[in-house]
C-alpha cells in the first residue's frame, strides 16, 4: 500500500492504458479520479475499481476550461488537489503526411500535446498553490517518438514534444517538490492499437525481443512506481516500456 492516503487523476481512465493505472493505482491504495471525454468509460472503470477509492470525472483535456474545471471539482471533492497526476489520453489519426489533413494534425496536437500542458500546467499550479508536497505527475508519451514511424508523423511529433515538455517541467518544478517523468510504452495491446493492421503488428512482434505485444497492466506498474516514493530521485527521465523494440 505504497499509495496510501494519496489522491490521483488519471486522463484517459475510460480505456487501455489509463483504466490500467486507475486499477493498479488503486491496488496500491490511492484514490483515484478517474478522468476521460467519455464520462460512461470513465463511470465503468470506477465500477469495477469501487465507488469508495476512485470518483468519475467528464473532462477534455484538450480545453483549459474543462481542465480547470477539473481543478476545481477535484479540490471540491476530495477537499485537496491530486499529487499524482498521469496524462494517458491520447489519440492517432494515421496518415502518409503528402495526405494528412489539417484537421487530422490539430486533433492529434490538441489532445497529445497541447492537453498534457493544460494539465501539467493547471494541477502543477493547484499543487503548489495548496502547498502539496511530493508531487508526481507522469505523462504518456511513446515509442514512436524515437521510432518515427511513416504514417505517424502528427503523432510521433506530439509524442516527441512530449518528452521535452516533461523535461522542462521537471526542471521548473523541482524547486516545488514535484518530479515530473515521461513513459514511452512500445505497442501495448489496448483499443488504440487494435486498428492497426495484422501484416503491421507482424512486423512489430518481429521487432520485438519480447515478440509479443505489452499489456497495459505492465505499463501501469511503472507509472504507479513513478507515482510512489521508491523513485523519489527520479525525475526528468523519458522511461521506454517497450520490451526491447528500438
Ligand atoms: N496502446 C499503445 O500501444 C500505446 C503505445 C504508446 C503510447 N500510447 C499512449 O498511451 C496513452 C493511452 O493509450 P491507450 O492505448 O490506452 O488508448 P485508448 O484508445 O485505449 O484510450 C485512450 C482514452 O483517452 C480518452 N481520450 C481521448 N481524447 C481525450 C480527451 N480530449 N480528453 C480526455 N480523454 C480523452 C479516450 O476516451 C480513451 O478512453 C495514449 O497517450 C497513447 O498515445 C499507447
Amino acid at each position: 500500500m505504497v499509495l496510501l492516503g494519496k489522491l490521483a487523476i488519471v486522463t484517459g481512465a475510460g480505456s487501455g492504458i489509463g483504466r490500467a493505472t486507475c486499477r493498479i493505482l488503486a491496488r496500491d491504495g490511492a484514490k483515484v479520479i478517474a478522468a476521460d471525454r467519455n464520462l460512461r468509460a470513465a463511470e465503468q472503470t470506477v465500477k469495477d475499481i469501487g465507488n469508495d477509492r476512485a470518483f468519475a470525472l467528464e473532462l477534455d483535456v484538450s480545453s483549459l476550461e474543462s481542465v480547470s474545471k477539473g481543478v476545481t471539482s477535484s479540490i471540491e471533492h476530495f477537499k485537496q488537489p491530486p499529487s499524482i497526476v498521469v496524462n494517458a489520453a491520447g489519440i492517432t489519426r494515421d496518415g502518409y503526411l503528402l495526405k494528412l489533413t489539417e484537421k487530422d494534425y490539430d486533433d492529434v496536437y490538441k489532445v497529445n500535446l497541447k492537453g498534457t500542458f493544460l494539465m501539467t500546467q493547471q494541477f502543477a499550479r493547484a499543487m503548489i498553490e495548496h502547498h502539496v508536497r511530493n508531487g508526481s505527475i507522469i505523462n504518456i508519451s511513446s515509442i514512436v517518438a524515437r521510432i518515427s514511424n511513416p504514417g505517424q508523423a502528427n503523432y510521433a511529433a506530439t509524442k516527441a514534444g512530449v518528452i521535452s515538455l516533461t523535461e522542462i517541467a521537471a526542471k521548473e518544478f523541482g524547486k516545488f517538490g514535484i518530479r515530473v517523468n515521461s513513459i514511452l510504452p512500445g505497442f501495448i495491446d489496448t483499443p488504440m492499437v487494435d486498428v492497426i493492421p495484422e501484416q503491421i503488428k507482424e512486423e512489430i512482434f518481429r521487432r520485438c525481443p519480447m515478440g509479443r505485444l505489452g499489456r497495459p497492466e505492465e505499463v501501469a506498474d511503472v507509472i504507479a512506481f513513478l507515482a510512489c516514493e521508491k523513485s523519489s530521485y527520479v525525475n526528468g527521465a523519458a522511461i521506454e516500456v517497450t520490451g526491447g523494440l528500438k
